[in-house]
């Protein structure tokens, strides 16, 4: 959950260090901290606080001079963030500077070890433990240096290396962690995430799990763990830098809402042909699909939320049974998997450390793996049997917006596609079907053109202290992302319930004058929502209601409502989620709050 970046060639390589990790800022930013061989011996700076903090203090990078360096972002795992425990770290004598993404398991067995041989530690980060190691190991060979200590380590890494005696190299390897090499003319990079490097460069390098990278100005050389010389080919980045840059919006969180109508177009267009649903990167089709007897889907976080209205549409239209797991938990229970169980892994990042688990784990027991992952080349994208892209394109607010209505959109196609496998829909059901899909980039445009009616909504709620979330079948799954949305941030306790569950026990903390958004956008369950509406308004809830256009019905009982355009129930949570999503964005925005970077996030966990 931290970004990590290393430079080495022509230019000066601190200020080129301190933009890269200000695009990986969204991985971590409790503090920062970068070292530079300067031509004697290698300087670090780093300190506790944003980016900006040490950006101030190095005059952007201008008063730190030197062509090879690394740079760290961090989110604490060990150890509070502090000056001391910020990376990079170095060994005694100041020979060799590590910066670290990951967490080292092992790493209380092996400092005890060194501290035994004499090594001193200042931090009570896991990370320390590599940089003494290293010099432990070290014989002259970095490279063989850095074999052996990987040898020793257990858990997950990303890491950079720079040893005093290499003025003209780094060492960069990852297991678990992501790590892409950039390539270009004037110098050469490693980076967590390619907007890092995308202003240099589009040409990478997609690295395997111990693969040692030995990076140079003029030569980037990839070996195994044997120092056998492996061949990589190079893989082009086809997106924009200003896909990953603000592009004259506030704030990240709000442009990638707006994005959703591009990005939903994007991820279902190219899957329709003929009159079908085409999935290319999947080879289940036909027969395969009929012998499924069983789903998982696991995921974390948003992307579990997306599995929940998964299950209800792929159930109601494939007639397949579906189970959703949180990863973290999937990961450790015994769970029925037959070679009839098909896996469905969904991901932003593709490097989520639970949902990597999760899917090794349903591998090992023997299911095939179908991923919807967003970032290409990302491991869960490698690691399974079949494979959908999202193209939300460079997600880079921790809150996700638009890779959440791409997964769904996903879920539409997965279900649709199971349906035309197993020969469920007709050929005119089909297109019916098809035509509703893509209706949706249309109607969510409709939907983010009334955002001043949310805005001003917001202007009324924001200083709520509880927000309840509710709604039956869909919008119930839908409530839960809602909920999540809103608190996170903007710091507002919030609830999401199945609107029939509150009055088994929450509705107790319903009082005069609390905040209860209700999902009332599926037409069978309307009815219900009403009466649900109207207990908590006996309990002196203030209501906002979300319904969809025509359904006046619901004025009589909520307080306010905002219309969704007309769209069949089946579509309507990907409609009433924009809605919840710029509620949120407004909430936090007028509470001043950090919307693209709130408290104690970080938006790839690749920790567990
Ligand atoms: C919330 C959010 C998280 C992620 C979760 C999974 O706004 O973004 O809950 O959905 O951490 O991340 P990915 O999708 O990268 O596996």
């Amino acid at each position: 959950m931290c970004g990590i970046v290393g430079y080495v060639g022509k230019q000066q390589a601190a200020p080129i260090l301190l933009q890269g990790l200000s695009k990986l800022e969204y991985r971590g930013y409790d503090s920062a901290g970068v070292a530079v061989f300067d031509g004697d011996g290698i300087v670090v700076e780093k300190c506790k606080g944003r980016l900006k903090t040490l950006c101030d203090k190095l005059d952007d990078g201008n008063s730190l001079k030197g062509t090879l360096g690394i740079g760290h972002t961090r989110w604490a795992t060990h150890g509070e963030p502090s000056d001391i425990n910020s990376h990079p770290h170095m060994s005694d004598k100041g020979r060799i500077a590590v910066v670290h993404n990951g967490i080292i398991e092992n790493y209380l067995k092996i400092k005890e070890y060194l501290i035994q041989k004499g090594y001193v530690f200042v931090s009570e980060t896991d990370t320390e433990v590599i940089a003494h190691l290293a010099d432990y190991y070290y014989s002259g060979d970095i490279l063989d240096t850095v074999i052996k200590v990987i040898n020793k380590l257990e858990g997950s890494y990303a890491l950079g290396i720079i040893c005093k005696d290499n003025p003209d190299e780094f060492i960069a390897v990852r297991k678990d962690s992501p790590l892409i090499i950039g390539l270009s003319e004037d110098g050469n990079f490693a980076a967590s995430d390619i907007p890092a490097v995308l202003p240099y460069t589009r040409r990478i390098y997609l690295l395997e799990d111990k693969e040692i990278v030995r990076v140079r100005r003029d030569e980037v050389v990839v070996c195994n763990t044997d120092r056998e010389v492996v061949q990589k080919e190079v893989f082009e980045v086809d997106w924009n830098v200003d896909a990953a840059e603000k592009g004259g919006y506030e704030h990240f969180m709000f442009k990638e809402i707006m994005e959703q109508p591009r990005a939903l177009r994007d991820t279902v267009n190219p899957r329709i042909r003929d009159g079908k649903i085409v999935l290319d990167g999947i080879s289940i089709k036909g027969k395969d699909v009929e012998n499924i007897d069983n789903i998982y889907i696991v995921a974390c976080g948003s992307a579990y939320h997306v599995g929940v209205v998964g299950k209800y549409i792929i159930e109601k239209l494939s007639r397949i049974h579906v189970e959703v797991d949180l990863a973290s938990e999937f990961r450790y229970r015994t769970p029925l998997i037959t070679d009839k169980t098909l896996l469905i892994v969904i991901s932003q990042s593709g490097e989520t450390a639970d949902t990597i688990a999760a899917l090794r784990e349903g591998k090992r027991r023997g299911a095939r793996v179908l991923s919807v992952v967003n970032v290409v080349g990302s491991t869960i994208a490698r690691e399974s049997d079949d494979l959908i892209y999202t193209w939300a394109g460079p997600e880079i607010a921790v809150a996700t917006t638009k890779a959440y209505s791409t997964q769904l959109s996903v879920m539409y196609l997965l279900a649709g596609y199971f349906a035309q496998e197993k020969g469920l829909v007709s050929g005119e059901q089909t297109a019916e079907y098809i035509r509703i899909l893509q209706k949706l980039p249309s109607l969510a445009e409709k939907v983010l053109e009334n955002k001043e009616d949310i805005q001003y909504f917001a202007s009324l709620h924001y200083n709520s202290k509880d927000v309840f979330f509710i709604g039956r079948g869909v919008d119930y799954a839908v409530s839960l992302e809602g909920s999540l949305k809103l608190k996170e941030i903007s710091y507002i306790h919030s609830e999401a319930y199945a609107a029939g569950e509150l009055k088994h026990g929450t509705i107790s903390l319903i009082e005069e004058g609390t905040l209860v958004v209700a999902l009332a956008t599926q037409e069978a369950l309307f009815d219900k929502m009403i009466s649900n509406i109207k207990e908590v308004k006996a309990r002196g809830a203030v209501v906002l209601a979300l319904a969809v256009e025509g359904n006046t019905a619901i004025e009589q009982v909520a307080d306010s409502v905002i219309y969704l355009p007309k769209c069949e129930d089946l579509i309507a949570p990907s409609l009433a989620v924009l809605p919840l999503q710029l509620f949120a964005y407004y909430i936090s925005v007028i509470r001043a709050c950090d919307v693209d970077k709130p408290r104690n996030l970080a938006k790839s966990v690749t920790v567990e």
